[in-house]
């Protein structure tokens, strides 16, 4: 039997929870057009949609909120948040947006032409979507062995270096605006990227001229899968590794929702002076004045406050072994899950659980549903709805090559009796698994699709 960690923290609040009946699960997810999204959050019992703003804040957190400062412009938390990114990431120019997918949209509108490339290891959903609305060419440059969900390897969030390089080559480095990495790799089973993998990836990139993004939403947890597993970095502080990673790139955007646990918030950081002028124009266009960027001053606050508590390594050790005891726990019921547990989620592998349901019926939409009838328990589909999109030139359907689930664990949130929830649910679901029939959409807008479609079973 696995162990949960202890958690280092105790409880001071609570919130009411409840596990509706089947019959009212039943006409929940039928009203919602079987979109686990559109699943009003009371009906949720337990709620691993996403760690991305869901987070418990600390009672430092909350006093950060009093002491922020509400001026217009140029406010003493605006200032506390500069010092705390200069003194994490190392960068000099920042704004504040009001999420990541903000800062994603600053920087394709000012960077992206049409019909140009943007490498990654994987780009995320909204990452995805923002470079397409500018009709720019995402492109994801993992490992093979990330498509192997049971290969156990420690950085399967690494980039192929060579494919890297062989692609700009061949691409031509004036058609690639910036490249990034995503730290962890959150449409790869939330896994880390290596230092050394980073160090290449970034000489790639400057040895042909491209600027180096990375996508930092998970950066510290990142940070602490470092520690724990790349040789020579066991005795160096999550700060420390922070600061070396942070050196090899020229700037970086971050959804605070996740690593930084606050409720709301995000920045974009860089180096080049005169992109910040562009970025902050851009800024008051759509956001707001570069000192708030579309943030109360008390979410600075609380944001300067949390990015360093998410870089505590005696959360970030609870914080890790929490999520790979619920991987355990799953394991040992014979789900098949990417291996090994990311920082972040689970993710089960839908496309092994429910063989029987072709891509084009959705197996992950299947099994979020199933999860919620089965249990209240609300997870995010990871496969062809999130990702599977129509080739911009052949006009012909591609799929992904996992077909997943991810059930995110909000941080400071559940304990280990509601995961144990969780695994115990997973195995009645898992006792009747030929049972689940696939889905079929009636309803999706152009570009992320998952947000709002509608579905029908078969
Ligand atoms: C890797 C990654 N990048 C970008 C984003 C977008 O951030 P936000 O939801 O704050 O707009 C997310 C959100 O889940 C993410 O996981």
């Amino acid at each position: 039997m696995p162990t949960h960690p202890a958690e280092p923290f105790r409880i001071k609040m609570v919130e009411p929870i409840r596990l509706p009946s089947r019959d009212e699960r039943k006409s929940a997810l039928a009203a919602a057009g079987y979109n686990l999204f559109a699943v009003p959050a009371e009906n949720v019992f337990i709620d691993l949609l996403t760690d991305s703003g869901t987070g418990a804040m600390s009672q430092e957190q909350w006093a950060s909120i009093m002491r922020g400062d509400e001026s217009y412009a140029g406010a003493r938390s605006f200032y506390r948040l500069k010092d705390a990114i200069q003194d994490i990431f190392g960068f000099d120019f920042f704004v504040p947006t009001h999420q990541g997918r903000a800062a994603e949209n600053i920087l394709a509108a000012l960077m992206v032409q049409p019909n140009t490339y943007i490498p990654s290891n994987m780009h995320f959903d909204t990452t995805d979507a923002n470079l397409r609305a500018r009709h720019g060419r995402p492109v994801n440059l993992v490992n093979e062995v990330a498509f192997k969900p049971s290969a156990n390897v420690p950085f399967k969030g690494n980039m192929d270096t060579a494919r890297l390089e062989e692609w700009i080559k061949s691409t031509g480095k004036e058609n690639i605006p910036f490249g990034c990495i995503t730290i962890t790799n959150n449409a790869g089973g939330g896994q880390p990227v290596s230092i050394e993998n980073l160090k290449a990836v970034s000489e790639i990139y400057h040895r042909y001229d491209i600027p180096f993004f990375i996508d930092a939403c998970r950066f510290a947890e990142n940070c602490y899968f470092i520690k724990l597993r790349e040789p020579g970095y066991s005795s160096k502080t999550t700060k420390e590794i922070a600061k070396e990673i942070f050196s090899l790139a020229d700037g970086a955007w971050m959804s605070s929702k996740k690593d930084a646990i606050v409720n709301i918030g995000g920045f974009l950081a860089m180096r080049d002076e005169s992109l910040y002028q562009r970025v902050c124009n851009e800024l008051i266009l759509r956001e707001g004045f570069p000192t708030y960027g579309g943030l109360a001053g008390r979410d600075l606050e609380a944001l300067a406050t949390g990015l360093y508590e998410g870089l505590d390594e005696s959360y970030l050790d609870y914080r890790l072994k929490q999520t790979a005891y619920l991987g355990e726990r799953i394991k040992e019921i014979g789900i098949p899950i990417i291996e090994p547990a990311g920082g972040h989620a689970i993710y089960l592998d839908a496309g092994a659980l429910f063989s029987h349901i072709p891509q084009n019926e959705f197996p992950g939409q299947a099994l979020v549903a199933a999860l919620y009838i089965e249990g209240g328990i609300r997870g995010t589909e990871i496969g062809s709805v999130m990702f599977a999109h129509k080739d911009p030139d052949s006009g012909e359907m591609i799929y992904p090559k996992l077909e997943l689930v991810r059930l995110a664990l909000p941080r400071r949130v559940y304990t280990q009796s509601h995961l144990d929830y969780v695994a115990d649910t997973l195995k009645s679901l898992w006792d009747q698994r030929s049972s689940y029939k696939g889905y079929r959409i009636v309803y999706e807008p152009e570009l992320l699709r998952h947000f709002t479609a509608r579905f029908e079973p078969m």
